[in-house]
């Protein structure tokens, strides 16, 4: 079976598309996916109850996104691919980044094809360029392998340890946005006003960089602090709506060590830190419909 994560970024989104670092983790919640041979290459993708065929010219994007996997293999048999996707979609966890590894690593599965998570990481580029246009990498880089790690374009994944683990409780707002326009706002924004842009990345930076020694420590009352200060430069940048500011102000109200818009924004998801594993439970309660609980080992 194939399988690409989700993600939460911690710190560090769109900043990290202009070669900032940032922070993410892996997630249990992702994508399956089983390949095997058939007639003629279909991709199905439930809970949608899709089935496309290969488009590398076609209009619509989940058809070029296969036919950009599919040209990745020489000399191999028409293929049958099903997944199974888990994640809201264009909700700021990966969605499109862990159906691309999943469908890949399902093809490599079915090919007896040994790829490192690494290089599979890499390969799925492939498919989140059809969506993204520019991506940074993180999302393929942390579907694919996962963990807690620190990230910047064009270097190699850094996981961060730690002996603590974090309780995340993932909100969704109920509102999807396009990952592609988002990053095209914070670049329209970076051309019209590059000192206070550049100064938002450098500030984010500066916060990663912390992040990065409060993980590594254990000390999650720091942390908290900084997602809130993340939180604060990326609404700054208009990326973030209003129910999202009001979940992130509710999950600080009823305890959490800080709360975060995660992602591309404009919709999506927020994240809150919880100390510990019944408070994230607690809050997963506070934060409504759709809300779920994340643990994650440094
Ligand atoms: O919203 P998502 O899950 O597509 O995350 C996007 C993260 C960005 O930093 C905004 C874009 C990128 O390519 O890193």
């Amino acid at each position: 079976m194939g399988f690409g994560r989700g993600k939460v970024i911690l710190l560090g989104e769109h900043a990290v598309v202009h070669g900032y670092p940032a922070i993410a983790v892996g997630i249990e919640k992702g994508v399956t996916a089983e390949a095997k041979s058939a007639e003629r290459d279909l991709l199905r993708l439930s809970p949608w109850n899709l089935a496309l065929r290969p488009d590398p010219q076609g209009d619509e994007p989940l058809e070029r996104a296969f036919g950009a996997v599919l040209a990745l293999y020489s000399d191999r048999p028409a293929l049958e691919v099903s997944a199974e996707v888990e994640l809201p979609a264009g909700a700021g966890l990966g969605c499109s980044a862990a159906i691309g590894v999943a469908v890949l690593d399902a093809i490599d599965r079915v090919l007896r094809i040994e790829r490192s998570r690494t290089d599979l990481a890499e390969a799925a580029l492939a498919w989140e360029r059809v969506f993204h246009g520019n991506p940074s990498g993180i999302d393929n880089a942390m579907s694919a392998v996962g963990g807690v790690a620190l990230y910047r374009k064009g270097d190699p994944l850094q996981p961060l340890r730690s002996n603590k683990p974090l309780h995340l409780v993932i909100g969704y707002s109920g509102a999807s946005s396009s990952t592609k326009e988002m990053v095209a706002s914070v670049a329209r924004q970076l051309e019209g006003d590059p000192e206070r842009v550049n100064k938002a990345f450098e500030g984010i930076e500066v916060l990663v960089r912390n992040a990065k020694l409060a993980i590594e420590s254990g000390d999650h009352i720091a942390l908290g602090q900084l997602l809130d200060f993340n939180h604060t430069i990326l609404s700054s940048l208009m990326l973030c709506t209003s129910k999202l500011e009001e979940m992130c102000q509710t999950a600080r109200r009823a305890g959490a060590l800080g709360a975060k818009m995660t992602g591309a924004g404009g919709g999506g998801c927020m994240f809150a830190l919880a100390p510990k594993r019944d408070e994230a439970l607690r809050l997963c309660g506070v934060l409504g419909e759709g809300a779920f609980v994340a643990e994650v080992s440094a």
